[in-house]
């Protein structure tokens, strides 16, 4: 047995499995051995401090180039995702919705829409996506670029919706936003957790997270240094204090 698969776990993957997972931007060891399990229909909670390592290993786990996968394993309905490209991820479920949003400019909402649903897989109908964000429906002829920031958020999220998804990847959906719109949004991620697809979400909020999410994995410069349910964080000063300065 080499050192790599002494590493990995021998047991059965979870619904999505992350095993020793190690990325690199260049010759910067950024994601350091992280392995942790999500379990079909939850909504985990990514935490930790800025640069501790969120938003890279969502891009590791989504396939995006960088950072670059170097070791490890990421599992999702015992399809191998650490062997796939970015595209490929995508259409074994993956539907990651990066920190900035990605809303296309010189398109309307609808034609936002419309363009997730160019592939198959194809995931809710537009109907559904705005039935769940009415503001989204109202606003279907407005040109996505010039949504409120909230709005913006929403359809970014109603957009991965579009694809058949198993995982939702989000990143900081509630940055910039006001309380009101956070309460908004809240309310349609326990909507879509009802609907049996499962959510990593990735907040600087972290009271908020917690309130919402089953379970929470917390790093630290790269590394895990929790694995438990939110409630544990919430209950634990200390942990909040040294890792989440909260
Ligand atoms: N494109 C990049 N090139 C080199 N280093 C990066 C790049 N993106 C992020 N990093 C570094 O990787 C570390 C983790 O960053 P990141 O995953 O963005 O953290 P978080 O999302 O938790 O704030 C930080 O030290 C950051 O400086
Ligand atoms: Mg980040």
């Amino acid at each position: 047995m080499n050192a790599q698969a002494a590493r990995v776990p021998h047991n059965e993957p979870a619904y999505l499995s992350v095993w020793g997972l190690e990325a690199y931007y260049g010759e910067s060891y950024i994601v350091q051995n992280i392995s942790f399990n999500v379990h079909e229909g939850e909504i985990l909670a990514l935490l930790g401090r800025n640069g501790a390592g969120k938003t890279s290993t969502l891009r590791a786990i989504a396939r995006l180039d960088n950072p670059e996968l170097k070791h490890g394993e990421v599992w999702l309905d015992h399809q191998p995702l650490h062997k796939m490209r970015s595209h490929e991820a995508a259409a074994a479920g993956i539907g990651f919705v990066p920190e900035d949003r990605r809303i296309i400019p010189g398109l309307t909402v609808e034609e936002n829409l419309q363009l997730a649903q160019i592939a198959p897989p194809i995931g809710w109908s537009i109907e559904r996506v705005y039935d769940l964000f009415p503001r989204l429906g109202e606003r279907r002829r407005q040109e996505g670029v010039t949504l409120s920031g909230g709005e913006q958020q929403m359809l970014s999220i109603a957009r991965a919706l579009c694809r058949d998804i198993k995982v939702l990847l989000l990143d900081e959906p509630y940055e910039g936003l006001a309380p009101v719109i956070v309460d908004e949004i809240e309310k349609t991620l326990a909507v879509i957790k009802d609907q049996g697809i499962t959510t990593i979400l990735v907040e600087q909020n972290a009271v908020r997270a917690l309130n919402l999410a089953d379970r929470s994995v917390i790093l630290d410069t790269g590394g895990i240094v929790f694995d438990g349910s939110a409630q544990e964080v919430l209950d634990n000063a200390e942990l909040r204090a040294e890792y989440l300065a909260i």
